[in-house]
């Protein structure tokens, strides 16, 4: 991407740093403005749209690092670099985590100002237009998330906004098929009429049809009424056609005539009924494994994906963990009447290890969960996560910190191994039963407090928490088994 002219502010009071930067940023074709202190900085960033920041970690007024916040929040939302001495690499790292761009230690060179320069004002580009492509034509409604694969697919929801094409929604369980389904209803030309659901998945087989498209009075045994259908009820809004891959092939073929002519017969009926649905469908079924298989008929397929958006999993967009954990805390706390929670950043590391299998919807039952464990408490904390998204934690703390210790081949035995090599000691030569039974329980105790230790990080009240032992107990342990909590 192309960087033109961008508005840069320098806030660093050494003027050997403010001429080396300004000159690079010339060669750039940029427009530096410096200031020196941080004040100045402050009242800078509310008068003019910077579209970077250069700041200083130690100024004459304060640290920079404590003004990030409101730098980033200024009108111009700009991106932000942290220049630093050696001594504060470490605060500055923190300050990535609170949204700065990147931290550059003195003494830099002019190839990683520049690098950094157009790093940062390309990613501030690619985030502006697609904000602003989904921004200024879509109502998302509770479609939580900035990464760059939900952004894509907001896009194609506002793409969808403009026709009446059919689309096909796929994706894993639990995506947010449906959100998507009723976020394309509410931006169409439909959103005044009805959003009209169907549940092929629990259709009984017999009564699909009639559920569909109706019944004339007497059609069949108890039949007492005349009946309008979901299809019926969809005209002039949209019809969503959720799990459409447990339609039966039976019905596959009528509906492929009720979306080609847009007319269709009540079961019984004779006299032809018009329908213009706009026609959302929605399966995590593989469509063109089951043409293949001849379990779904190819030319329904080709007409229901117009438009076809694949939703990603939630594991590929861990970027959206924190903002969907913090708006379904909000929600969940509101619907619970509870105060709304706070979480310790433990809590948000668990989830954000996490894989996932049952995406956002699994995130929000585990939520419910958490909050639901300590209604009392005002802070959540990973224990109160069901049992195993933590022991997915651990285990992967622990191997991170095997494969720090041990970058190579030589990488000590894993937890189970360990145990498995511990039965082989203990059985040779045999002994009595008790003694074995002692000492087999000694060394998985001391095994477990390791990996305690590794996984709490050598905090107490977290290894307390995690392992529900009181600190006492947890230090006693440490202690008979000789285990440091570094
Ligand atoms: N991006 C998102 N932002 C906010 N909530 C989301 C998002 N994606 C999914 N959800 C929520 O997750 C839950 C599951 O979503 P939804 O029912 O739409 O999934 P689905 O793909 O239809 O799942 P299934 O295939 O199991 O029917 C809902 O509570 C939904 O509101
Ligand atoms: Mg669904």
């Amino acid at each position: 991407m192309e960087n033109s002219t961008a508005d840069i502010l320098i806030i660093d009071d050494d003027p050997d740093i403010r001429q080396i930067l300004i000159k690079y940023l010339v060669e750039l074709n940029h427009l530096p403005m410096v200031v020196e202190t941080l004040s100045d900085g402050l009242d800078a960033v509310k008068s003019i749209d910077f579209a970077l920041v250069f700041l200083d970690v130690n100024l004459p007024d304060g640290s920079g690092l404590d003004a990030l916040s409101s730098i980033k929040n200024a009108a111009s939302e700009p991106e932000v670099i942290i220049i630093t001495g050696e001594g504060n690499a470490q605060g500055a790292e923190l300050a990535i985590d609170s949204g700065a761009w990147d931290y550059i230690l003195k003494p830099f060179s002019s190839h990683e100002i520049k690098l950094q320069v157009k790093r940062s004002l390309d990613f501030r580009a690619s985030k502006r237009t697609l904000k602003s492509s989904s921004k200024n034509f879509l109502n998302r409604s509770e479609i939580i998330g900035s990464s760059p694969k939900l952004m894509s697919r907001l896009n194609m929801v506002a793409q969808c906004a403009k026709s009446d094409a059919n689309v096909l929604i796929t994706g894993q369980t639990g995506t947010g098929k449906e959100l998507f389904a009723k976020t394309i209803h509410m931006n169409s030309r439909q959103k005044d009429d009805n959003f009209v659901v169907v549940d092929c998945a629990s259709l009984p087989e017999h009564l699909v049809e009639s559920v569909l498209l109706g019944h004339v009075k007497g059609a069949f045994t108890g039949a007492d009424l005349k009946q309008d259908g979901l299809v019926k009820k969809a005209d002039g809004g949209t019809l969503f056609l959720d799990e459409i891959g447990e339609l039966p092939l039976s019905i596959q073929t009528k509906f492929l005539r009720v979306l080609h002519e847009r007319k269709y017969k009540p079961v019984g009926g004779t006299e032809e009924i018009e329908s213009h649905f706009r026609l959302v469908s929605a399966t995590n079924r593989n469509l063109e494994e089951m043409v293949k298989e001849n379990q779904f008929r190819s030319d329904l397929l080709f007409r229901l994906r117009t438009i076809h958006i694949d939703l990603p999993s939630l594991k590929e967009c861990k970027e959206d963990i924190k903002d969907l954990t913090l708006h379904y805390i909000y929600t969940l706390c509101n619907h619970h009447g509870f105060e709304n929670k706070g979480f310790a950043p433990e809590f948000l590391q668990v989830l954000e290890n996490y894989d996932w299998p049952g995406n956002t919807r699994e995130l929000v039952n585990s939520l419910e969960k958490a909050i639901l464990s300590d209604p009392e408490s005002p802070m959540l904390y990973p224990n109160y996560l069901p049992n195993h998204i933590r022991i997915k934690y651990v285990q992967s703390s622990i191997d991170d910190h095997q494969n720090a210790l041990h970058p190579s081949n030589d990488r000590p035995i894993s937890n189970a191994n360990k145990l498995i090599s511990l039965s082989d000691n203990l059985l040779k030569p045999i002994k009595p039963l008790k003694q074995v039974k002692d000492l087999a329980l000694a060394e998985i105790e001391r095994i477990y407090l390791e990996a305690l230790m590794q996984s709490s990080k050598g905090d107490l009240d977290e290894a307390s928490r995690l392992s529900n032992m009181s600190k006492s107990r947890v230090y006693q342990l440490l202690k008979k088994y000789n285990i440091t909590r570094s």
